[in-house]
């Protein structure tokens, strides 16, 4: 059993619009959150802006995401941040904003989501002879972003499902890194030898041993995972940050597991951890 620190997911999008300044400010000021994390992608001028989906029109729970449509990386900054946010008074930030806003008392997870291309090779440990070309598909961006983290002076992890950008990030700068994994959990072990990483992003069924793992969710398949992601990650003096909960079940089960970081999509997930509860 281990004391996850708790990652705001999206500024805890269960109950903030997700992404916005105003859910980053009210998940800074949630006692147990330890970092918050956002998604980053280009504006049409390049500048990074925090938005989880390439366009505009997308839904949550029935509910339009933006009153607009298009490719983020399309549309100007000044319409990205006229734009209201699933109905509320907050628009699309910029990175620089929303760090800004944020005190330095928490860290940032910053995943870098697309760097305003089409073709991303999400979750796949590279052939060789791809990887400096996928570096420098992200290279100008990363290097934005890393422009834009300069001022904030509290903890930075930066994660992304795609290699290139990982690749970018430590050609760039020290910062932690860890690679997100999609649906190859051998892979992203694998990226996060490459790049020596920091910690590794598993979703929530990864992990090997409880009973999430047999639950669908999103790329993994329901099978008890061929690796234990703890212990090989622990080993090799790597941190396990999982994502995305949000239930106090899920996030028992995690913590029961000795994961280091969970994303979670509510703040409080945590009261009940270790409460003695029988399983
Ligand atoms: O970083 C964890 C989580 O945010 C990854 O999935 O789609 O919510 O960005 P997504
Ligand atoms: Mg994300």
């Amino acid at each position: 059993m281990t004391d996850p620190a708790v990652i705001a997911h999206r500024g805890y999008a269960g109950i903030e619009p997700e992404n916005t300044v105003a859910a980053a400010v009210a998940a800074a000021d949630h006692k147990g959150t330890a970092m918050i994390e956002i998604d980053v992608q280009p504006a049409a001028c390049g500048t990074p802006v925090v938005f989880h989906d390439e366009r505009l029109e997308g839904t949550r729970d029935g509910r339009p995401v933006t009153d607009a449509s298009g490719f983020v990386r399309e549309t100007s900054l000044e319409t990205l941040e006229s734009l209201s946010v699933l109905g509320t008074d907050e628009s699309i930030p910029t990175l620089s904003a929303l760090l800004e806003a944020v005190p330095e008392t928490v860290g940032i997870n910053v995943e870098l989501k697309n760097p305003g291309t089409t073709e991303l090779r999400v979750g796949e440990s590279l052939p060789e002879d791809d990887r400096e070309r996928r570096r420098e598909v992200w290279q100008p961006f990363v290097a934005h972003v890393l422009e834009d983290c300069e001022t904030f002076d509290g903890e930075l992890l930066f994660s992304s499902f795609c290699e290139g950008a990982l690749a970018a990030l430590r050609d760039a700068a020290d910062y932690a890194a860890a690679p997100l994994v999609w649906d190859d959990l051998e892979a992203g072990v694998e990226i996060a030898r490459r790049y020596d990483c920091e910690a590794i992003h598993p979703p929530r069924n990864a992990i090997a041993g409880t009973a999430l793992a047999s639950e669908p969710y999103y790329g993994l398949s329901t099978s008890e995972p061929e690796i234990d992601v703890v212990e090989v990650a622990h080993e090799e003096g790597r941190a396990v940050n999982v994502w995305t909960v949000d239930s106090w079940l899920q996030f028992d089960e995690l913590a029961a597991a000795s994961v280091d970081g969970i994303v979670a999509d509510y703040p409080g997930l945590e009261a009940r951890t270790g409460a003695g509860l029988a399983r």
